[in-house]
């Protein structure tokens, strides 16, 4: 079989260099096995120098945009003030997700095509009067080129007491960013681009100081965790839920049997009210079935 050769005009994912792609065509390794634990645990190691850190680097089954909605529902509550500047299109994505999260979002747009100005992410930050949680940018902003000043920009926002999350997906690998020597909180990535890997795989290094800002369930909203004996019962539960709009996700329960499963059902601050109201109902409804199936 011949393989045409493609060529892509974005910036990624960028070409697999063809070693890569032959350790591709190799049998897959069982998940679980100590050969692919050994294979991860190295990996993860050896992205801590990538990243020129210490701090852990998480890894994501998502893409780019994953990481960057796992930095935002840690690190932002409904009503917290998150400061975004973003100078192009994926800048514009954490303004998007700080919304999306409920936050009080102070999003300062620089023309597209000119870096950041740290002097005016100043201001934005001082607009705030030390209300400001989180600050989020861009390192390498793709869709047009510019490579903002992520040491500057951390300093600005540390002075201003809000930890910062950069946006490095395609810029991580390629533009220095010496993560502990500048300090910085939050930096996300993604496998595809100056990585040169297969896209799936996105990652985030996190500091102490955005550990000590993120606490469990950010969002205010109880996570309900039902189990369920019968797997018509999870069908029947799952589409009343997603009928009232929200989205419930299988998750791993401690303490469930194995002939059962967990159902766990976040609620976001996207849900209306009447769509919560809904919701409670819905829990007392299926935790009646619950008893009576026991
Ligand atoms: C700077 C930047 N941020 C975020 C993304 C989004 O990454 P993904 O497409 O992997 O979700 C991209 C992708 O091109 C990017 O270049």
């Amino acid at each position: 079989m011949v393989f045409g050769k493609q060529y892509l005009m974005t910036a990624g994912p960028t070409p697999l260099p063809p070693a890569v792609s032959q350790v591709m065509a190799e049998p897959i390794l069982y998940h679980r096995a100590p050969a692919f634990i050994e294979i991860y645990a190295r990996v993860l190691e050896r992205l801590k120098a990538v990243y020129q850190t210490r701090n852990e680097v998480l890894t994501f089954a998502s893409s780019g945009t994953g990481a960057m909605e796992s930095a935002v529902a840690n690190l932002i509550a409904p009503g917290d003030v998150a400061v975004v500047a973003s100078s192009g299109k994926f800048g514009e994505r954490w303004a998007e997700l700080c919304d999306a999260y409920g936050a009080e979002t102070v999003h300062l747009e620089t023309e597209w095509g000119d870096k950041i100005d740290p002097a005016q992410v100043d201001e934005a930050l001082a607009s705030a009067g030390g209300r400001a949680k989180a600050f989020f940018t861009t390192q390498s902003e793709t869709s047009t080129g510019v490579v903002n000043d992520v040491q500057a920009l951390t300093e600005v926002a540390h002075a201003h007491g809000a930890v910062i999350a950069v946006d490095a997906v395609s810029g991580l690998g390629v533009v220095d960013l010496p993560t502990d020597e500048w300090d910085v909180d939050v930096v996300v990535s993604g496998s595809q681009k100056a990585l040169m890997c297969p896209p799936g795989l996105a990652f985030a290094s996190v500091s102490e100081r955005a550990l000590g800002v993120a606490t469990p369930n950010r969002t205010g909203f109880p996570l309900v965790l039902v189990p369920l004996a019968d797997p018509e019962d999870l069908d029947r539960v799952g589409h009343a839920l997603l009928d009232r709009g929200i989205y419930p996700t299988l998750a791993p329960y401690p303490g469930v049997p194995r002939s059962e499963v967990g159902f766990r059902i976040q609620v976001t601050a996207a849900n209306t009210d009447e769509e919560i109201d809904s919701l409670l109902l819905t829990l007392d409804h299926v935790r009646g079935a619950l008893r009576q199936s026991i």
